[in-house]
């Protein structure tokens, strides 16, 4: 396995909160132009542990939100270490990145209209994806509550669902994918990113219809270019490394969304 191209440390030129989510935006040096559905692993140069009694943390793997100009733009969601020091970052500091990696989503077959569903900070991948699709794709985005569902807002054509009912229909997006799929399903090819339980949702509801979806998926990963085989998950014709195979997959590779160790958050 070869490494990709190195690491290299990206200027970070804004940050933006989006509700419970923070947008990074970096300038990336290579100017790399990655395709929707991509990821980069991400660390900060400084302050990254190795604190006292701390050793330094590994890289971690984010979807790219938006990229332009060589500009690259990250939602980050602040559950843990990494995303707690990357949710810091302000101008005139500097994140090491590594990337584009993994294979990203692919045009809808058949003259099908791509329908997009998202869930929590799995709306990111989603965003750039709209970008390039046109017409622009209508999205189903899933929230909590209010205050992340202000994420909505970095996509177009969507209509909310939340937990708690705050905002847009009261309970689960993927209710709102089953009525889009008894309507117009054999139009449609489903492209879904989000926590497990929503994903399994998605790939069974599309399978039972016979409805193409493709999956960005999420496992706990280390290196982030098929080195380490921490991140393997199964598919219905063996394991996989979802860095290098994926991270988006086809539901009908996937017995279940549900078997992804360190995924979801
Ligand atoms: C391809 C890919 C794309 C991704 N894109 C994004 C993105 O765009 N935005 C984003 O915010 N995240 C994204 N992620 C997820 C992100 O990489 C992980 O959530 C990352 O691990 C967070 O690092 P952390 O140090 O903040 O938290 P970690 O310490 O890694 O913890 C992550 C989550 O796991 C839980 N956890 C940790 N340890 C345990 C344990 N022992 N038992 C049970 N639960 C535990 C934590 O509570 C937390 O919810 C992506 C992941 C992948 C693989
Ligand atoms: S993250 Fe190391 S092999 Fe996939």
């Amino acid at each position: 396995m070869t490494a990709p191209f190195g690491r290299r440390a990206a200027a970070v030129i804004a940050r933006e909160t989006h509700g419970a989510y923070v947008v990074i935006r970096a300038q990336d040096p290579a100017a790399s132009v990655p395709r929707p559905g991509q990821f980069y692993m991400l660390a900060s140069a400084e302050r990254w542990g190795g604190g006292e009694g701390e050793r330094p943390f590994l890289p971690r793997a984010f979807s790219v939100l938006r990229a332009s100009h060589g500009e690259l733009h990250f939602l980050i969601e602040d559950v843990g270490p990494g995303t707690n020091r990357l949710c810091e970052l302000g101008p005139g500091e500097e994140l090491l990145l590594v990337g584009p990696l993994g294979n990203g989503f692919t045009a809808p077959r058949d003259g099908r209209k791509p329908l997009l569903v998202g869930g929590g900070v799995g709306i990111a991948p989603l965003a750039i994806w709209q970008d390039e699709l046109e017409p622009q794709a209508p999205a189903l985005l899933g929230f909590r509550d209010a205050a992340h569902a202000a994420g909505a807002g970095l996509l177009s054509r969507a209509t909310v669902a939340t937990d708690d009912g705050s905002i847009g229909h009261h309970g689960l997006v993927t209710e709102l994918l089953e009525d889009e799929l008894d309507e117009r399903g054999e139009a449609l090819e489903v492209y879904a990113c989000g926590p497990p339980a929503m994903l399994e949702a998605v790939r069974a509801a599309c399978v039972r219809r016979e409805v193409p979806a493709q999956l960005a998926l999420e496992s706990g990963m280390a290196c982030g270019f098929g080195a380490c085989f921490g991140c393997v998950v199964p598919t219905v014709d063996g394991y996989v490394r979802l860095c290098v195979d994926g991270p988006v997959l086809e539901a009908g590779r996937l017995g279940t969304a549900l078997a992804l160790a360190g995924s979801g958050h």
